[in-house]
């Protein structure tokens, strides 16, 4: 990745350090992300609020192999990555269009993105996939434009209740990765972020189980290692999101498949979405 020149994640410790913050021993080499979706909400003056305190707070963290994400929404990009370029939070987009330039009215393309120094985007959000009909082919496209520009993809993948009660949630998300990031040489797959969002836990207060994510993040990495190999199935991350807040997400993040999460409602409140962080 193009190095931004902003602040470093593995701080030194610092002698005011809060308790029990990321002491847990991490053997797993692949880094732990907590990144926020903020969706379509907040004001420019609210997001500057939510940015600067976050920023702030992050001063007393130790970030040891672990990745805090920030992703407003588009038109505070150029803001976040300013705050973030004193702080320990990288920047990532909610959305992008597949082309460098061009025209398309209201669009954004991985090359302005990459100007505002936006190091992650998400991709393949149900959201988009319901209201704005985005295929498999089409997040395809999303992974490769991002990939030209050095931007992580953060992918979501994740079944809707009836596939769940119908049981082919497995056979959804393997289709999901198949068909729009299983094209992808090893090298560049090495840089794309998984989340897995089951839809019946978006936005509804109904989480998946701990143990439900552990087995569809176990299943996922097992796709990965099929796909590709052991080692980047090993190193690749996996994120959890639906309904993750500060009261469930110890547990989930303890499981041994879930690196991290991608959240929603609760990233809207710097206190609540730090108390998430530190329970990774
Ligand atoms: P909630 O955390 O609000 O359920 O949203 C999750 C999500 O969609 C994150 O991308």
């Amino acid at each position: 990745m193009t190095d931004t020149g902003r602040g470093t994640f593995m701080k030194e410790k610092k002698p005011d350090l809060k308790p029990n913050l990321n002491i847990k021993t991490n053997l797993k080499m692949r880094k732990k992300i907590v990144a926020g979706n903020w969706k379509m909400n907040m004001t420019f003056d609210e997001a500057e609020t939510l940015l600067t305190e976050i920023a702030d707070a992050l001063d007393d963290f130790t970030l040891d192999n672990t990745e805090v994400i920030l992703c407003p929404p588009a038109l505070y990009l150029e803001m976040a990555s300013d705050v973030a370029e004193e702080a320990s939070f990288s920047v990532g987009a909610q959305n992008c269009y597949p082309a460098d330039n061009g025209a398309f009215t209201g669009e954004i393309s991985p090359v302005m993105l990459r100007s505002l120094q936006v190091d992650y985007c998400i991709i393949g959000h149900s959201e988009r996939r319901k209201y704005f009909n985005e295929s498999h082919e089409f997040l395809m496209q999303k992974a490769d434009a991002l990939l030209r520009h050095d931007i992580h993809p953060i992918f979501c993948c994740g079944e809707v209740l009836s596939e769940r009660e119908a049981n082919s949630h497995f056979d959804v998300v393997r289709k999901q990765l198949e068909e729009s990031l299983f094209h992808l040489p090893v090298e560049e797959f090495k840089k794309v972020v998984i989340a897995y969002e089951p839809v019946w836990a978006i936005g509804t207060g109904v989480n998946a189980t701990p143990g439900q994510a552990q087995e569809m993040h176990a299943y996922i990495r097992q796709q990965i290692v099929e796909k590709y190999d052991y080692e980047t199935a090993n190193n690749t991350t996996i994120l959890y999101g639906g309904s993750c807040n500060a009261k469930n997400a110890a547990e989930l993040f303890s499981q041994n498949d879930v690196d991290g999460g991608l959240i929603g409602g609760a990233s809207l409140k710097s206190e609540e979405f730090l108390q998430i962080v530190s329970a990774l």
